[in-house]
């Protein structure tokens, strides 16, 4: 049977070139949902020509007719979330009363979010993590503690000021105390939400049965993923991670539909690594290849600008996170990048002290002690961004794209060599089975 939900996810440390992945993959899909995180997400989109930032919606946007859901998972920033929406429809996109679901059970981010969130990275030492800085950590916190304001709540005026008036009252003296900073006012919080509230009510539905409802009915849904595993608040390189589940089990508690639904998962990975903010990163460059990298492969933040962290491909991340998602196909992204170097390494394990690890370290110090093991192959020079098939490639490309996939157990099915639509290699669509 064809598969009918398929989640992707990210495999790494973020930016692997989901969005570009997950556009491509629409064309098959009838619904596509974001299950986790917020506009700490930065997707960058070529289509015809023409560049697009996404921050919340869902990368499916800009295929006509298809459904773009934002899961309860999901935690929102109103003013991002309805000027993306303004952006996307004068360009032509979003049409039509069914082109964006927003669920009622999605956690909003408030301006406080942000403050606590600068806050705390701006007082630096050990608990500074390098975030976004767009309140996602804050937002999450308080879902978690049971006082977050749900999309549903800022529907309805009274319980929205409420929730809101509680939250001010519990944060002011610990912002003020610890942080130095002032909350905004709740006058000033009423009347700037109070302009989002009708906005926002036209999208906003119970998205859990939406998307079950979907699959039901034998409809193609693709889940898309944010950030990587490496930056999963369970699984990742904690405490430098993000605030939410990236790996593909996420993907059911945060849309709302039983874990069995998802019968594919496609990680996406860079042919080398990046990332951006503090934390481990075994093989980071900090000489002319990662320069290099950074270079060719425009590595700067979509969402804050920051020059991501570059280093070479990590086999030992990518099999771990293949076991965590329990990915069942594997896109390469970004190999054109390597194109010029003499020899290019991949991380085939970690050694500690001397020895053999066996096991990803569990503390930033354990990561402090790890050494990669490489392996070392042939590089390739050239273009290779026209390339639309794998024989189309230099045989050095071909057998590190081999030897990549074995190191990581799972089969190929997409190799990404440029930013445009058709600097694609596809192998195999993972909603054909
Ligand atoms: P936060 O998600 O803003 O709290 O940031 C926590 C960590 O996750 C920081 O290291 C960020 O740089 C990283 N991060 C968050 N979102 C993304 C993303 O979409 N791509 C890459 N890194 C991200």
């Amino acid at each position: 049977m064809r598969p009918r939900a398929v989640a992707v996810v990210g495999v790494q440390w973020g930016d692997e070139g989901k969005g570009k992945v997950v556009d491509l993959l629409s064309a098959a899909a009838d619904v596509i949902v974001r299950f986790q995180g917020g506009n700490n997400a930065g997707h960058t989109l070529v289509v015809d020509g023409q560049r697009f930032v996404l921050h919340l919606v869902p990368a499916g946007a800009l295929h006509a007719g298809k459904t773009c859901v934002i899961g309860n998972g999901v935690v929102i920033d109103p003013a991002v979330l309805l000027e993306e929406i303004t952006d996307l429809r004068r360009r032509g996109h979003l049409q039509g009363d069914d082109a964006l679901k927003v669920s009622t059970q999605a956690h909003l981010i408030l301006p406080y979010h942000r403050l606590l969130d600068r806050a705390r990275e701006a007082r630096g030492g050990p608990g500074r993590l390098g975030t976004t800085g767009r309140g996602i950590g804050p937002a999450y916190e308080d879902k978690m503690a049971r006082r977050g304001i749900r999309v549903a709540d800022l529907m309805d005026e009274a319980t929205f000021r409420e929730r809101l008036a509680y939250n001010l009252d519990e944060k002011g003296p610990y912002v003020r105390a610890a942080l130095g900073e002032e909350m905004p006012s709740l006058a000033a919080l009423l009347d700037q939400f109070g302009g989002y509230r009708e906005r926002l009510r036209p999208y906003v539905i119970n998205t859990s049965r939406f998307v079950d409802a979907a699959l039901t009915s034998g409809r193609a849904v693709l889940f898309e993923g944010a950030q990587g595993t490496m930056l999963d608040i369970d699984h990742g390189t904690y405490p430098y991670v993000t605030s939410s589940s990236t790996v593909a089990g996420g993907a059911a508690a945060g849309a709302g539909i039983a874990p069995a639904r998802i019968a594919a998962v496609m990680g996406i990975s860079k042919a080398y690594t990046t990332r951006v903010g503090e934390g481990p990163f075994p093989t980071e460059l900090a000489d002319e290849v990662g320069e290099k990298l950074r270079h060719d492969g425009e590595e700067f933040g979509a969402t804050t600008g920051r020059p991501r962290r570059c280093g070479w491909f990590d086999a030992v991340i990518d099999a771990e996170a293949a076991r965590l998602n329990g990915l069942t196909a594997l896109a390469v992204t970004k190999l054109d990048v390597l194109s010029g170097l003499a020899r290019i390494r991949l991380c085939v394990g970690y050694t500690a002290g001397g020895a053999p690890l066996a096991d990803l370290p569990a503390t930033p110090r354990a990561w402090s002690q790890v050494q990669p093991v490489y392996e070392e192959m042939d590089g390739w020079t050239g273009d290779i961004s026209k390339a639309r098939r794998l024989d189309d490639l230099p045989a050095a490309a071909r057998r590190y794209l081999d030897r990549l996939a074995e190191l990581v157990g799972v089969p190929l099915a997409l190799v990404s060599i440029g930013a445009g639509r058709d600097e694609t290699i596809m192998l195999r669509d993972p909603f054909a089975g």
